[in-house]
C-alpha cells in the first residue's frame, strides 16, 4: 500500500490509485477539479487538464520533482510521492489559465444556458477563472445540429471532454458518434442522431459537464436552483429505476440520474424513467436529495475558493517557518474556512 502526501495530508491507498482518486479519499477542497475524467467511465480523462497538480517529490525511492505539472486523473502514486494542488501557486496559475483555454470558445450564455446552476465550467470559472478575457477573435461557430426531439447540441458550448462519447460507447450499443476533425474546429459527431436512438441515450445529458447536451424536455422550463430534487425509485424493467426528480411546485419538472457528490451518476437511467415519466404517481418518493457539492442549488450563491480549515492547519506545521501557502493571507482568515 503506497503512501502518498496531498498538500500535507498523508494517506494510504491501494496500489495503481491515481493522485486525483487518493486526493478523493481525502476528500474536501483539496481534491482537484476534473472536467473530463469521469470514475464510471472507462479510459475517461487527461484532455481538458483542470486536474492538474504538481508532484514536488516523485517517490521513496526516487525524489526527484516531476519536472512539469501532470493531470492527477492519469497519474498513478508511488509511496512516498508528494503532491501540492492548493498549495502550489504554480499550479493556481496553471489552473487558471486551463480555464481561461476552456472559455476561449465558450459562449457566456449562462444567463440563458439550461446547465446554469449544475455547470462544472461555471463552477470552475468562479473557483478559479479571471474577470477578464484576452482574446480578440469571433468565437468558434457551428450549424445548429437537431438530434431529436429528447436531447438539445449546442455545440459552440461543448468543451470536447469525451465524456458523452465515452457513455455512447460503453452504456449505449453501438456506438455512432465520436469528436470528429480536431484542434478550432473539433466537434462531436456528424452520426451523434444515431446513437440518440438508443435506451440509454438521455446519459449523455448527465455527463455532459457544460451545457453542450441538455434536455429538451425540460429547456427554458425553470432556473434549476427554483426546483426541489427528491430522490424516488420505480420497478423499471430496463434499468435500476432509482432517480431524481426535479420538483418545480407540483410538477415534476425533469427526471436525472442520482449523481455522487463528485457530479458523476451512481447508476444509468434509461430513457422511459428519464422522458415518459413525469407524474408523481409513477414514483416511489425517497425524500430529498443530499446535494453535496458546492452546489447553488443548495447553497444559493457562488462562494470563492475556500480552504479546508484542517489542510491549512497541516500545512502550517508543513511549511518551513515564515513560508506562505499558495492561497496567501486570505485562505487563513477564518471567515473562508470550512463551517
Ligand atoms: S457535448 Fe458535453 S459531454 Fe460531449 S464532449 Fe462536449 S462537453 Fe463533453
Ligand atoms: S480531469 Fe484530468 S485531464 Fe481532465
Amino acid at each position: 500500500m503506497p503512501k502518498v502526501t496531498i498538500d500535507g495530508i498523508e494517506i494510504e491507498v491501494p496500489n495503481g490509485t491515481t493522485i486525483l482518486e487518493a486526493a478523493r479519499m481525502i476528500g474536501g477542497d483539496i481534491v482537484p477539479p476534473t472536467m473530463c475524467y469521469y470514475s464510471k467511465l472507462k479510459t475517461s480523462g487527461g484532455y481538458c487538464r483542470t486536474c492538474l497538480v504538481r508532484v514536488s517529490k516523485g517517490s521513496e525511492k526516487d525524489p526527484r520533482p516531476m519536472p512539469k505539472p501532470v493531470a492527477s486523473c492519469r497519474t498513478s502514486v508511488m509511496d512516498g510521492m508528494e503532491v501540492q494542488n492548493l498549495t502550489s501557486p504554480e499550479i493556481l496559475e496553471a489552473r487558471a489559465g486551463v480555464v481561461e483555454m476552456l472559455l476561449l470558445n465558450h459562449p457566456l450564455d449562462c444567463p440563458v444556458c439550461d446547465q446554469a446552476g449544475e455547470c462544472h465550467l461555471q463552477d470552475l470559472a468562479y473557483e478559479h477563472g479571471k474577470a477578464e478575457t484576452r482574446y480578440e477573435f469571433p468565437r468558434r461557430e457551428f450549424e445548429k445540429r437537431d438530434i431529436g426531439d429528447k436531447i438539445q447540441l449546442h455545440m459552440t458550448r461543448c468543451i470536447l471532454c469525451y465524456r458523452c462519447v465515452k457513455t455512447a460507447d460503453q452504456v449505449t450499443d453501438g456506438r455512432v458518434h465520436g469528436v470528429c476533425n480536431r484542434g478550432e474546429v473539433a466537434e462531436i459527431s456528424t452520426y451523434i442522431e444515431n446513437a440518440i436512438d438508443n435506451d440509454f441515450s438521455g446519459n449523455v445529458i448527465d455527463v455532459c459537464p457544460v451545457g453542450a447536451l441538455t434536455d429538451k424536455t425540460f429547456r427554458f422550463n425553470s432556473r434549476v436552483w427554483f426546483t426541489k430534487p427528491v430522490d424516488a425509485h420505480r420497478d423499471c424493467p430496463t434499468c435500476s429505476g432509482k432517480v431524481r426528480l426535479w420538483y418545480k411546485g407540483d410538477e415534476v419538472a425533469r427526471v436525472t440520474a442520482r449523481k455522487d457528490k463528485w457530479g458523476e451518476v451512481e447508476e444509468w437511467i434509461c430513457n422511459s424513467c428519464r422522458f415518459d415519466h413525469k407524474k408523481t404517481s409513477d414514483w416511489v418518493i425517497e425524500g430529498p436529495s443530499k446535494i453535496d457539492r458546492h452546489s447553488v442549488i443548495s447553497a444559493n450563491h457562488y462562494q470563492s475558493l475556500k480552504a479546508l480549515k484542517s489542510t491549512i492547519d497541516r500545512q502550517r506545521g508543513a511549511l518551513p517557518h515564515g513560508e506562505k501557502t499558495a492561497l496567501g493571507d486570505g485562505a487563513l482568515n477564518p471567515n473562508n474556512e470550512e463551517k
